[in-house]
Parts: structure tokens; C-alpha cells; sequence
């Protein structure tokens, strides 16, 4: 297939043109980055420049896509002011999606969060209901950026009313690429009194790519939402004693597949993608949370 990646220079982007070439579809990459104007290397992707927030450009890239995995976003509520937050990732998914429907393009993945439901970054502080959270519970979001992506998931709703196009919203939990385990997981793997807002949940970008892969792939009519998450915690955690420990009895603990689960479940992904990763902190950090040198024994 002929598919077009958007936010192609970012984290989440550049490893899944990676992983489309690789299981070979025709990847086109679109950020708002400038290009540079070398011979492209062998084995990357056609680059095109484009601010997604411009209707214009939005339906100048989607021309002769087959299928779109839109990752463009500001990824956070932090660092922008909120407006910016909501405004540049609400109007570029708008964008996108009304442009792919009128263009034909078959397949869109939607690449959401999973802050979400709400609990991420409340300036109210909230707790999930339940653990291990999957794509049945309660949304309540409170800032712009999970409000950006939970009305980026309604526009998906709309579309496949309004069409035939078929359409899969992601909700990676947080995105650990090579470089970047030691600096954002190693304090939680050498101070377990640590919280964090996603519960130690986590996902390789390795392993996110490749479920772009299968949602690319995917045969499945109308609009559903995946988790997709890594299947152990950060620092392998009794999950369960953990949640006692720093939550009380304020979130129920659902049975968990194993004792140093996730706090996302990802069974809807498992059974309805195929989505089984194979990637690990493990394989980037030793137990104090500093980089491997080299590779885990066995
Ligand atoms: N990083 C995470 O932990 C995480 C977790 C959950 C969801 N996500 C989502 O995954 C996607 C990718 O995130 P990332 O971590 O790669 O972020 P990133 O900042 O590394 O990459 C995003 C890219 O989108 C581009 N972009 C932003 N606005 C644009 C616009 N208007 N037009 C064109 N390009 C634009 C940026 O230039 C950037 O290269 C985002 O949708 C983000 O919300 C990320």
C-alpha cells in the first residue's frame, strides 16, 4: 500500500516508516520540519514538508494514499501553551481525516494517547476507577492535550458514519525509544518509592511501530480503539502490591496475566490485531537503571 506517516521526524514517526518499509509498503513521511534536499538515503522513505493545521497542505500530501498513520502532534500539554496544545492537534487530525475521506484513502490510524481517560495530567487530581485501564473505562479528561486526542477519537467516530473509510485510534501508553530508557525510566527502576502518572506503564517504540504495522494491515470495518502498551511494568514491579502501597484500596486491581504487569491491558489489541510484543526495559537497562552496555544474557 501506498502509505503516508505524518510527524515522520518524530519519536513515534521515524520508527514506524522504519517498520512500513521494512514490511513493505510505499511510505511517504510528513512533518512540519524542513527537509533537506540530499539524495535520499537507501532504504528511507520520500519526505515532503507540510503544516498539517492548513487544510491545503493537508489534502496536497493525502493525494494517492492508500492508507494514513497520523502521528503529527504536539505530545504533551506542557511545554506549549494550551491553545497551541489543542488547537494544532485537533485542526491537524480535522484536517487529515476530512481530507482522506475525500480522497478515498481506505485505512486511517488515528494515533491517540493514553491520557485520554484523564487521569494523566489533571490539574484536579483524579485516579483511574480500575486496573489494569483498557478501552472500557470511564474518559474524563481535564487538559488540552487529552481532550485534543478524545475529540481527535470522536472525529474518527464521525468518519466511518459519514463513509466507508476504516478507521483505528492507538493509545500508546509512554514512548521509550533506544536512547532515551535510561534518562526517562531509570529514576523510577532506582527509586521504587516512585509514582508515576501512568502507573510504570510504558511502551517500546519498536513494539508500538510494529502494531502500526498490523493496524495498517488490518481488515477491521468502522472506528476502534487500541491500547498498546509493553506487557511488564518499569523495574518488574509486583503490580498489585504496588497499587496497595501507594493508592490504598482508591483503585480496584482487576486480575492481572502476570505479577509484574502493566497498569493498561492490551487483550483487545492481542485479540484483535495480533498485536504481541517482544520488547523489554530489560533489554536496555540493567536492574539500577543504567544504559546496557550490551544486551541481556539469554
Ligand atoms: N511520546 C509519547 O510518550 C506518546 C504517548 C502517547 C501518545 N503519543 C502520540 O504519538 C504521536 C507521536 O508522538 P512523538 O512522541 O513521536 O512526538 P514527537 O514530538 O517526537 O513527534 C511529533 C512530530 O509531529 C510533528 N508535528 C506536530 N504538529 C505538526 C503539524 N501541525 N504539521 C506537521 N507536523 C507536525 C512534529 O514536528 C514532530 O516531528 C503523537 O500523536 C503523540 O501525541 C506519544
Amino acid at each position: 500500500m501506498r502509505v503516508l506517516v505524518t510527524g515522520s521526524q518524530g519519536k513515534v514517526g521515524r520508527f514506524t516508516c522504519e517498520a512500513l518499509v521494512a514490511a513493505g509498503h510505499e511510505v511517504t513521511g510528513v512533518d512540519v520540519a524542513r527537509p533537506t534536499y540530499d539524495r535520499p538515503l537507501p532504504g528511507s522513505w520520500h519526505y515532503q514538508q507540510a503544516d498539517l493545521t492548513s487544510a491545503g497542505d493537508a489534502y496536497a500530501v493525502v493525494r494517492g494514499a492508500d492508507a494514513v498513520v497520523h502521528c503529527a502532534a504536539i505530545p504533551e500539554p506542557t511545554a506549549n501553551p494550551p491553545h497551541t496544545v489543542f488547537s494544532n492537534n485537533l485542526m491537524s487530525t480535522f484536517n487529515m481525516l476530512e481530507a482522506a475521506v475525500r480522497l478515498g484513502v481506505t485505512r486511517f490510524v488515528n494515533v491517540s494517547s493514553e491520557t485520554v481517560p484523564g487521569y494523566f495530567f489533571p490539574e484536579r487530581p483524579v485516579l483511574p476507577v480500575y486496573v489494569p485501564v483498557d478501552e472500557e473505562h470511564p474518559i474524563a479528561p481535564q487538559d488540552p492535550y487529552a481532550l485534543s486526542k478524545h475529540f481527535g477519537e470522536q472525529l474518527m467516530d464521525a468518519a466511518v458514519r459519514r463513509s466507508d473509510i476504516r478507521c483505528i485510534s492507538i493509545r500508546p501508553s509512554w514512548v521509550q525509544t533506544p536512547d532515551n530508557y535510561a534518562r526517562n525510566l531509570g529514576p523510577l527502576l532506582r527509586d521504587h518509592s516512585e509514582t508515576s502518572a501512568g502507573l510504570w506503564s510504558y511502551i517500546d517504540v519498536e513494539d508500538l511501530a510494529d502494531a502500526m504495522v498490523l493496524a495498517v494491515d488490518s481488515g477491521l470495518p468502522g472506528h476502534e480503539v487500541f491500547y498498546i502498551a509493553s506487557p511488564d511494568n518499569v523495574g518488574g514491579r509486583d503490580f498489585a502490591a504496588a497499587m496497595h502501597e501507594h493508592y490504598g484500596d482508591a483503585v480496584a486491581v482487576r486480575p492481572l496475566s502476570r505479577l509484574d504487569a502493566s497498569g493498561i491491558s492490551c487483550a483487545k489489541a492481542e485479540r484483535l490485531l495480533g498485536y504481541r510484543p517482544t520488547r523489554s526495559w530489560r533489554d536496555h537497562l540493567d536492574d539500577q537503571g543504567n544504559a546496557r552496555l550490551r544486551p541481556p544474557a539469554g
